[in-house]
């Protein structure tokens, strides 16, 4: 079962570039830039990541993204997650990041953007995995600092597939948001929305009447309403999961007790993520071996994950299918590898 997860080609499409600044890139680029850092140790940076709510996450991820300045911090970023993505099998990957983050302590929208975007140039051509990028607004900000984010990114259209939702959910419903997203869908963005995290499924509801969003990020408290689960089924509107990340916020107690197989179950359309890998013990293999052993998921509830996970992205339709045969590829030979094990453990 363990290679099985490592070897199978996935999509991971919740990931916070800023989420996965390793503390030892922290140091190195906090070196670089002269800048020094509240802590003596990488040892003692990871000993600080005990949350005990989103909240409590956010004031330190915010805190760690402050050493990147320049657009190489950006581009060194992003490099090093896209190298880990491919140690990983990971096919294709749909990048979020929180430009007002770094505008607001000063540092440019194009630096940011043109960092990250180099990277995701480089990673398709040396390490052969494809990629989207997705801005997300900052929730507890204003609706106007939205928009004048939105316009900031209008230059680099063609880089960004699509606009997002995050930060510190409640209290921020995504109606909020509704002129914004509408200005967004007007310029061309798709559009997803963290919704259901810590807040209540009147969020879920919301971003998909008012933001009109293509997926739901996290959805988990979607269970709360079953009118709600009837339509994500029927709609097949794909969720975007992270099992670690919810159990690091508090989201639920235990892997135990996390609800993804009966969201898999119930036939919605649940995809395995990271959500910010370096602060909630894992990228997306570590996500999916925790879960298959807390869950018992047996390699058939992993194939439909990963399946979910293609058909969820926003590849264009060739793509898609490129990448779906690839996969069915990869189980008919671990079928066949499998059948040759049984049949050699028989007389
Ligand atoms: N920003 C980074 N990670 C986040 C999460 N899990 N929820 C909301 N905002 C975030
Ligand atoms: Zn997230």
């Amino acid at each position: 079962m363990k290679a099985f997860i490592h070897d199978i080609p996935k999509a991971e499409l919740h990931i916070h570039i800023e989420g996965s600044l390793e503390p030892e890139l922290m140091f190195e680029i906090a070196n670089r830039n002269g800048l020094s850092l509240p802590f003596n140790s990488v040892e003692e940076v990871r000993r600080a990541y005990e949350f005990t709510n989103l909240q409590s996450f956010l004031d330190i991820y915010y805190q760690g993204l402050q050493v990147l300045r320049f657009e190489e911090d950006f581009y060194d970023l992003t490099w090093a997650y896209m190298k880990k993505a491919r140690a990983q099998n990971v096919r294709h990957t749909e990048i979020f990041f929180d430009p007002q983050a770094h505008t607001r302590r000063g540092v440019s929208f194009e630096t940011v953007v043109m960092g990250i975007h180099d990277a995701l140039v480089d990673a398709r051509q040396q390490l052969d995995v494809s990629s989207k990028l997705i801005m997300c607004f900052l929730r507890h900000l204003s609706a106007e600092d939205a928009m004048e984010t939105l316009r900031q990114a209008l230059p680099f259209k063609n880089w960004i597939i699509g606009v997002g939702l995050d930060s510190s959910e409640v209290g921020h419903p995504p109606e909020k948001f509704t002129q914004v997203f509408e200005k967004a869908r007007e310029e061309g963005f798709l559009t997803v929305a963290h919704a259901g995290e810590e807040g209540p499924a009147d969020y879920i509801w919301q971003a998909l009447k008012k933001l009109k969003v293509s997926r739901i990020d996290h959805g988990v408290r979607c269970t709360e309403d079953p009118k709600l689960v009837e339509k994500l089924v029927a709609e097949q509107i794909p969720l975007t999961v992270c099992p670690l990340s919810n159990v690091k916020l508090r989201v639920f107690n235990s892997l135990q007790e996390h609800n993804l197989k009966q969201l898999l179950e119930l036939g919605l359309c649940v995809t395995v993520n990271s959500d910010d890998p370096a602060y909630f013990g894992g990228y997306i293999e570590e996500n999916f071996l925790a879960v298959q052993k807390a869950l018992n998921l047996d390699q058939n509830h992993i194939y439909r994950l990963v399946r979910n996970s293609f058909q969820a992205s926003f590849l264009d339709q060739r793509e898609k299918q490129n990448l779906l045969a690839e996969l069915e590829s990869f189980m008919s030979k671990s079928k066949q590898r499998n059948l040759r094990r049984d049949g050699e453990g028989n007389p």
